[in-house]
């Protein structure tokens, strides 16, 4: 069986300026000590990229993006590009966020589109997927629809740079947690829907964390479910301190 090597990423969201990115920065490299195989995260906006770049080169800690446009270049006003934030030094991206795709318009096909634009650009993605409070009966469904054309085109070889967050919408910024056994149970049918469509080493191989309202205090019974390989976290990963004790609930 493939080791799963856990994530613990934070989604700054529309928060913090270079400035303060770079006091956050400051603020949490000293406490990621011996952090081993746990990777850490963080997801800061465009603008605080360059600089943490050059702030975490060779540290134990890893940038992402919140977006990016699925074009290489042109006349795309407000775009950016992969190659962008490579350049920055992003090694991932987050694609298909539920804010991304509610009050943004990527739909599934956009979401598609950017994710075989980040794998381009050796940019690992972390696609987002997840239901609504009035699709929960149907989560099946919805998720099954995301993943069949979310990932239209990739292959299994592609699939291996691909790590999976499963974000139930009403769960976000509500704090309302699903349940670990909630939790658990949707993330083992996305492991099941990869394994019917790639093949059972896929699916075990394949990193798939849990977001929506993590905390320090909720965040060690969500990691110790078997298929919950990690955390995407808001909030709480806009605090040093909080995001570093969801950083030690996955060395438990
Ligand atoms: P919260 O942790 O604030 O609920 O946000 C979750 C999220 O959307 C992370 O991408």
């Amino acid at each position: 069986m493939t080791m799963r090597h856990p994530l613990i990423a934070g989604n700054w969201k529309m928060h913090k300026t270079p400035q303060e990115t770079e006091e956050f920065i400051v603020e949490l490299l000293p406490k990621l000590a011996g952090v081993g195989e746990i990777e850490v995260l963080i997801i800061p906006p465009f603008t605080s990229l360059d600089r943490s770049g050059t702030l975490l080169q060779g540290k134990s800690l890893q940038l992402g993006a919140q977006d990016l446009h699925y074009e290489a270049e042109g006349a795309f006003t407000g775009g950016i590009s992969a190659r962008m934030l490579a350049a920055c030094g992003c090694k991932y991206v987050l694609v298909g966020h539920s804010e991304r795709r509610e009050l943004f318009g990527d739909d599934d096909t956009i979401v598609a589109r950017k994710l075989n634009a980040a794998l381009d650009s050796d940019l690992m993605p972390i696609l987002c997927i997840g239901e609504t409070l009035s699709e929960h009966d149907l989560v099946e469904e919805k998720i099954t629809r995301q993943l069949t054309q979310d990932l239209t085109g990739v292959g299994g070889k592609a699939l291996a740079k691909i790590t999976i967050a499963y974000e139930p919408i009403w769960a976000i910024g509500t704090g309302k947690t699903a349940t670990p056994e909630v939790a658990q149970e949707t993330i083992s049918m996305i492991r099941r829907w990869i394994a019917s469509h790639y093949d059972e080493a896929a699916a075990q191989g394949t990193r798939i964390l849990y977001g929506g309202s993590v905390k320090p205090a909720n965040a060690v019974s969500l990691l110790a479910q078997p298929d919950i390989d990690g955390a995407l976290v808001g909030g709480a990963a806009l605090v040093p301190g909080s995001f570093a004790q969801i950083v030690d609930a996955a060395r438990l």
